[in-house]
């Protein structure tokens, strides 16, 4: 049974909404699913799991969070190297870049972004978007 970590960061309770359906998502498909948030956990307990999510939305001007996540992603960076990591995370007026770019990010050091892109919503998830999530739960516990 595959050990999957959903990891993430919420403001407003939107990202928190994707995670908790990839959660249910990734548990329908047979995966030992742990859910924590970024200040809980550290990035090399992470290389725990076999798949690890990590969810932040867009903040600042297309970047992650600034405080919490960027600086603990900075951190994973360097011991990402073959994990596959899924990546998701909620957004307003953008159109995408900061997801964009982190997958860009975490592809360049040595990660498999396993699903190939990010997953997005656009604001609070509708029912479409938090299906894609439970999608997404089940592409985690696959891969
Ligand atoms: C300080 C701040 C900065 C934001 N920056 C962006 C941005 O650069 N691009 C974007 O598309 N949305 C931006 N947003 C909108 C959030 O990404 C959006 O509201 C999202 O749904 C928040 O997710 P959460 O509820 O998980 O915190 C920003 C929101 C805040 C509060």
């Amino acid at each position: 049974m595959s050990k999957v970590l959903v990891c993430f960061w919420t403001g407003s309770g939107n990202t928190q909404k994707m995670a908790d359906a990839i959660v249910e998502g990734a548990k329908s498909a047979g995966a030992e699913v742990e859910v924590t948030m970024f200040d809980s956990i550290t990035p090399e307990a992470c290389n725990n799991y076999d798949v690890v999510a990590f969810g932040c939305p867009a903040m600042g001007a297309e970047v992650l969070e600034e405080s919490l996540v960027e600086p603990f992603m900075t951190e994973y960076e360097g011991i990402c190297s073959g994990k596959k990591l899924g990546l998701f995370g909620s957004y307003g007026w953008g159109d995408g870049q900061w997801m964009r770019d982190w997958v860009d990010r975490m592809n360049a050091a040595g990660a498999n972004v396993i699903t190939g892109e990010g997953l997005m919503a656009n604001n609070e998830p509708d029912a479409d978007a938090l299906s894609e999530c439970q999608s997404f739960g089940q592409a985690l516990a696959k891969a």
